[in-house]
């Protein structure tokens, strides 16, 4: 089956198309036919985060370059496009769909004149949580190819893409030099192997919850944060810091420097910030009775600890460093429990914070303990992508588990699962 995932959650713009086949066990694998991405994160850095309207915007405008990307890697000799563009008269029923994206729909007109139809079996599209105006851009990019394409539609929830591209285990395969502007194409992939129940760790910038999953596509959720998602604390920790958006990645840098060279040993407080005591931050809720999450509590000792000073590079460091130890205490600590409470034998971590090289291992450590499978995305898969969107659209697919475009909508809130 080919399932063509678009993803438009937040400030990634992804378009992405798997061929798969086989179900959810040993004979479940995939191979990229073509994937592209355009990250906005630079455009979106002068502001510190994510601007809704301004995501919107180039998704829109990102969106058919990307589309035509994916599908030229498929012009090879036999296997181009293969059914004539059929219903080109629904191009004004596209200018309803597309009407609030007047950009999106000239491109997308240009580009449905000049292609035929290519050779898919359902489209998937996020179509939730994230940003609202965001998404819609994707949901309706994603109605308007369905119905000139007669190709039916999957609503994929995001975090269920971030989970299921935990569990998969791929292989980088060699790049067709016909492909050689799509860095993923020939990429393939099959399902490890892990035992239920599992539990579901999702961190990323708009969420941290744990879920227990008794079996695929079934979630019941244990906890949430109360407040910031992890990913959001690392971002403004970053931002404190003088550190550029996102900052995720530019924390754990830092962090790993202090570690490497041992600015915070015990013993050596030369180089703590205030030089009196060891650096300390808070781990909120780390030893409380639920298993829901806060970090904002922790974002606000890092700006009282900073109290408007400026600060030297290697403060800067130890700060990175020990929020980074606070965040992943509170994880593992959490995940640990819930593990011990509820049997289980695995745990599968997706979203942007799981390419945190210090969480996972602090995870690793943790749950190779108990005997129980950590299931974690490789790094460059752990942040939004539209290989996970086309990977749980499959399993969906494969269910004829398709939506009504009619009455598809996008939801900024939409949830995995309701808590227990
Ligand atoms: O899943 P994602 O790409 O988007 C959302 O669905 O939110 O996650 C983005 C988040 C950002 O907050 C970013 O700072 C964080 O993931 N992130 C990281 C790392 N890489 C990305 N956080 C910690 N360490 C990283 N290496
Ligand atoms: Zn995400």
């Amino acid at each position: 089956m080919r399932i063509l995932g678009i993803e438009t959650s937040c400030d990634e713009t992804a378009v992405c198309l798997i061929e798969a086949e086989g179900s959810f066990n040993a004979s479940f694998k995939f191979r990229i036919l073509g994937n592209a991405l355009r990250s906005q994160a630079a455009t979106h850095a002068p502001y510190g985060g994510v601007f809704p309207n301004l995501a919107k915007r180039e998704h829109a405008k990102n969106l058919v370059p990307l589309l035509k990307q994916v599908l030229q890697s498929r012009k090879r000799p036999g296997q181009g496009f293969t059914k004539p563009l059929s219903r080109i008269g629904d191009l004004k029923t596209i200018g309803k769909i597309l009407e609030r994206e007047p950009e999106l729909f000239e491109t997308l007109e240009e580009f449905l004149q000049a292609h035929e139809r290519p050779e898919i079996d359902a489209i998937a599209v996020t179509h939730g949580p994230g940003l609202e105006p965001a998404l819609w851009v994707g949901v309706n990019f994603a109605k308007a190819l369905a119905l000139v394409w007669d190709a039916p539609i999957v609503a994929v929830n995001h975090l269920e893409g971030h989970i299921t591209i935990a569990a998969m285990d791929t292989k980088r395969g060699l790049r067709n030099p016909f492909d050689a502007v799509l860095q993923d194409v020939g990429m393939s992939g099959r399902l490890q192997s892990f035992e239920f129940p599992a539990l579901a760790l999702l961190i990323s910038g708009g969420h941290t919850e744990l879920d227990l999953m008794p079996r695929w596509l079934e979630y019941k959720m244990l906890g949430e944060t109360r407040d910031d998602a992890v990913g959001e604390a690392f971002d403004k920790v970053a931002r404190m810091l003088g550190l550029p958006y996102p900052g995720g990645p530019e924390i754990a840098r830092l962090a790993g420097i202090a570690r490497e060279k041992g600015f915070t040993r015990p013993n050596d407080r030369s180089h703590s910030v205030g030089r009196a005591k060891p650096l300390s931050l808070p781990r909120p809720m780390m030893n409380d009775d639920s298993h829901d999450f806060s970090f904002s509590g922790l974002k606000t000792a890092v700006r009282n600890l900073i109290g408007g000073r400026t600060l030297t590079e290697v403060e800067k460091m130890e700060i990175a460093r020990e929020f980074e130890d606070a965040a992943a205490d509170v994880l593992v600590a959490k995940t640990a429990r819930a593990v011990e409470e509820h049997g289980a034998r695995s745990v599968l971590v997706g979203g942007g914070v799981s390419a945190n090289a210090h969480i996972r291992l602090r995870l690793a450590e943790a749950l190779a303990e108990a005997g129980v499978k950590l299931l974690v995305p490789v790094p460059e898969l752990a942040t939004d992508n539209a290989l996970m969107i086309a990977l749980a659209g499959y399993f969906h697919a494969q269910n004829r588990d398709f939506v009504n475009p009619d009455i598809l909508r996008a939801d900024g809130s939409l949830r995995l699962s309701y808590k227990i």
